[in-house]
């Protein structure tokens, strides 16, 4: 299968592009640095901004699938040589909370670029990375549900703007997935964690970005009950 991952510089994107690859499918990285991106077999790299409606359809032109993993700009950046390291993943966690106290708008303009590129490229399925803060909390237990609905007043201009993102999916004619991720961190993927429609994960519970990216890739290529669902992902 042919998937095209947005976002591919990013925690996520990094391991979506890598897990794609590894279970033998071909990939088209798309980023606005795309010389941030490393090249490997089987890996296009193309240029792409989600502002600019153009380049997004020349970027994903081609696949059979996208996998979006956009978000407020956090810069968090790996170091293999601290990998689980806490003070990475504070560092990193500190990060992404300053990037949804201001998170500009780049889902809510972004994902409604992205839903008209697949339209005018032919890309039947869309899978959009979203946040478990999105839920109203009905599907989790009394705790967790508190404490979503605490995350949602702090952060109530990323909700409101991932919202928007995820209501242009919902609304498009593509065969999406939306998968809500609980906070995620740095350290080895484990594939041991637990995702689907209504999932009752702990949000709070940091998942591995390798292990959010194994259920993005899954909910791509081999999933199809997924299809048209809002999935949970975390532990
Ligand atoms: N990290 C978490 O704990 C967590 C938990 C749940 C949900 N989420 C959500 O999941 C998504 C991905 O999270 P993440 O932590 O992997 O994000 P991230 O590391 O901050 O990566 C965001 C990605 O979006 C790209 N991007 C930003 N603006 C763009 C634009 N205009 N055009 C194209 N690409 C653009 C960035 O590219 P550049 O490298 O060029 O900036 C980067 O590749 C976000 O929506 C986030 O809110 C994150």
């Amino acid at each position: 299968m042919k998937i095209a991952v947005i976002g591919a510089t990013g925690g996520t994107g990094k391991k979506v592009v890598e897990r794609a690859l590894e279970l033998g499918h071909e990939v088209v990285a798309v980023a606005r640095r795309p010389e941030a991106v490393a090249s490997a077999n089987q890996l296009t790299i193309r240029k792409g901004d989600v502002y600019d409606a153009a380049s997004m359809v020349l970027a994903i032109s081609g696949a059979d699938v996208v996998i979006s993993c956009i978000g407020p700009p956090s810069n968090i950046s790996e170091d293999p040589a601290k990998k689980g390291n806490l003070l990475v993943n504070l560092r990193a966690g500190m990060k992404v909370m300053a990037a949804n106290f201001s998170p500009g708008t780049i889902m809510s303009e972004g994902m409604p670029n992205v839903v008209a590129a697949c339209g005018r490229a032919g890309v039947k399925r869309l899978i959009m990375q979203s946040g478990i803060n999105l839920t109203d909390g009905k599907e989790l237990t009394l705790g967790n549900r508190l404490a979503v609905g605490t995350m949602r007043r702090i952060f109530w201009r990323a909700i409101k703007d991932k919202a928007m993102a995820e209501h242009a999916v919902m609304s498009s004619g593509l065969e999406w997935v939306i998968v809500r991720a609980s906070v995620l961190q740095f350290a080895d993927g484990t594939l041991n964690y637990t995702a689907g429609p209504a999932a009752r994960i702990a949000p709070l519970q940091a998942l591995p970005f390798a292990d959010c990216a194994d259920s993005l890739v899954r909910a791509a290529a081999s999933e199809p009950a997924w299809t048209r669902k809002i999935i949970n992902v975390g532990r």
